[in-house]
């Protein structure tokens, strides 16, 4: 999906009325329709709650700031850290308060403040060529070895999902080791920073590296495409790193309230719906996501990985580091 394009996407029952029903919920999210669908009719048929939902690729905050008391905005549903804490500084949410959500959903990803909540996770990971690497375990801090001199493939530094990684590394190692640790990954790379994810396992495939950095649903969602399967997914393996002493970075898709909702009890209950069994078992077999519930399977595929063991460093922390870790990616040059 293109991050920057500011097309607006209006679909069900927007399309046709422009006015919300009350008694419905209003979601703006920037998830991809087609894979939230689903968990938005099974929310409708258990409580009888109509998702009216507005698709956005970016500025949706924006929208809702805008929008101000008028909003029709209730939940705003999003992928990453960064989307999840732009909502919060924006002044658009209010904190949740929800018993449900806090006794689901680990502290570590939760805002400190309440504002936002995990309903899924995603680790980023290495995929690695299965021919040209051996190796089946690694540290983050390791990609910087001489050793992967020209070996790697990854997408833009600046993209949400590695500002994120940069950020933890900063949150771990302070600013001048990070640095180090960047300028490192630089010069192992491969190629200018390009693509995507699944690319980087198109272009392990085809030689260019023997290892990338991508999260793990793309893999998943590789493999059940007849065309990606065999030339790309078949080629690699998947490695789940681990920071010197820590764990797994992983990422979060997630909600938040938004503070001028107008139907804010349906807007608590899509949230806490999100979280319940059902919801986090379709996160785990639709989008490939690890759940937040304990005791919800993770996906086979994804479990196929071996076990995750998350790195503890709490999401907020994290994202507070999200600027440093842009203006190092411009300062290194990591992008050119
Ligand atoms: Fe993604």
């Amino acid at each position: 999906m293109n991050m920057r394009s500011i097309s607006l996407a209006i679909v069900g029952v927007l399309a046709a009325s422009p006015t919300f029903a009350q008694g419905d919920v209003n979601v703006y999210t920037y998830r991809e329709t087609k894979l939230v669908e689903p968990l938005f009719a099974a929310f409708t048929k258990e409580t009888g709650i109509k998702v009216n939902v507005i698709s956005a690729s970016s500025g949706l905050e924006q929208r809702i700031r805008t929008e101000g008391a008028n909003s029709p905005a209730d939940v705003l549903l999003t992928v990453d850290i960064s989307r999840l804490e732009d909502a919060t500084q924006n002044g658009i949410t209010a904190p949740l308060n929800s018993k449900v959500v806090e006794q689901t959903v680990p502290a570590a990803y939760r805002d400190p403040e309440g504002h936002w909540a995990a309903v899924a996770m995603r680790a980023r990971i290495v995929y690695a060529s299965k021919e040209r690497v051996k190796q089946t375990a690694m540290t983050y801090e390791e990609l910087a070895d001489p050793k992967w001199k020209g070996k790697i493939c990854i997408r833009s530094g600046q993209h949400m999902y590695n500002n994120a990684l940069f950020a933890a590394m900063i949150t771990k190692h302070g600013e001048a080791k990070a640095e180090e640790w960047l300028k490192g990954l630089k010069a192992n790379l491969a190629q200018k920073p390009s693509g995507g994810d699944r690319e980087t396992a198109r272009d392990i495939a085809a030689g260019k590296c023997d290892i990338g950095i991508a999260n793990t649903y793309y893999w998943a969602l590789m493999n059940d495409k007849e065309e990606q399967r065999k030339p790309w997914a078949e080629a690699t393996k998947v490695i789940l790193p681990s920071f010197q002493g820590g764990g797994t970075h992983v990422n979060v898709s997630g909600v938040a309230l938004v503070k001028t909702a107008p139907n804010k009890a349906n807007a608590m209950k899509f949230i806490e719906w999100m979280v319940s069994p059902q919801a986090q078992q379709m996160h785990a077999d639709l989008t490939y996501e690890y759940p937040m519930r304990a005791g919800v399977p993770i996906n086979k595929t994804i479990a196929s990985y071996g076990e995750l063991k998350r790195d503890p460093m709490p999401l907020a922390q994290i994202a507070a580091n999200r600027k440093k870790a842009s203006e190092m990616v411009d300062k290194v040059g990591f992008d050119n």
